[in-house]
């Protein structure tokens, strides 16, 4: 079995979530690991020739030169790494309601069509089967509990989007843990639950 942690942690030794990827490696010892920093190997914006050359080769299926393949060579390389991946852990912080865009960027390129999905009659397939993911992120405020007036619970896209992003590419199960960290005398407690939900779920899964 293989997992692929997939980290942005721009608060080094002082993040927050950090815990929750200290914590979540030190689970992974009866699986392969390989570890995506995303702040040492960050993704690319696709610009106006890595899309071309996005559409050229996995719309058209067209031969690409060397400048081409070179344009998006990182976004396969990501792509790969979750093709091979029995399991993806993604780890990073909340940043305004969602995914940091370097995390949003990531997806971008390893959601490829006729890699990660492909038009089938009824529509879009997903091509990653028999794969988990496990998100893990903390934030300032506190979305698992209705405690905040209106729609605040919704407000966390993180959820939503990793859902849809996972699910779509054909991946089985997907769960998300999070901690607030706002709260300074509760923010210790708040992180070693979100420990203990990401140790269940794996022991769940059998890792
Ligand atoms: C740029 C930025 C944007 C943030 N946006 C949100 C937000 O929308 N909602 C929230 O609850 N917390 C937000 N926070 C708070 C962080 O998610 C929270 O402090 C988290 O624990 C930081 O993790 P870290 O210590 O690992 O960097 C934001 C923090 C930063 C730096």
């Amino acid at each position: 079995m293989k997992t692929l942690i997939v980290s942005y942690l721009p608060g080094g030794s002082y993040s927050n979530t950090k815990q929750l990827f200290d914590h979540i490696l030190g689970e992974l010892k009866n699986t392969e690991v390989e570890h995506l920093n995303l702040l040492e190997t960050s993704p690319d914006f696709f610009n106006n020739e890595s899309i071309m050359a996005y559409y050229s080769r996995n719309y058209q299926g067209k031969e690409l030169n060397q400048a081409q393949k070179d344009s998006l060579k990182k976004m396969d390389l990501f792509a790969n790494q979750v093709s091979e991946a029995d399991l993806v852990v993604m780890v990073y912080p909340m940043y305004n309601f969602g995914m940091p865009g370097i995390v949003k960027t990531w997806f971008d390129g390893v959601m490829q069509a006729g890699v990660a999905f492909e038009y089938g009659p009824n529509g879009p397939v997903g091509l990653f089967k028999n794969k988990k993911a496990l998100v893990l992120f903390t934030s300032g405020g506190s979305y698992s509990e209705k405690k905040y007036s209106g729609k605040y619970p919704d407000w966390d896209t993180i959820s939503l989007l990793s859902e849809i992003e996972f699910s779509f590419m054909g991946f089985s199960d997907v769960e998300v843990v999070s901690a607030s960290t706002s709260d300074s005398g509760k923010k210790q407690q708040n992180i070693d639950l979100a420990k203990q939900k990401a140790s269940e779920i794996l022991k769940g899964w059998g890792v």
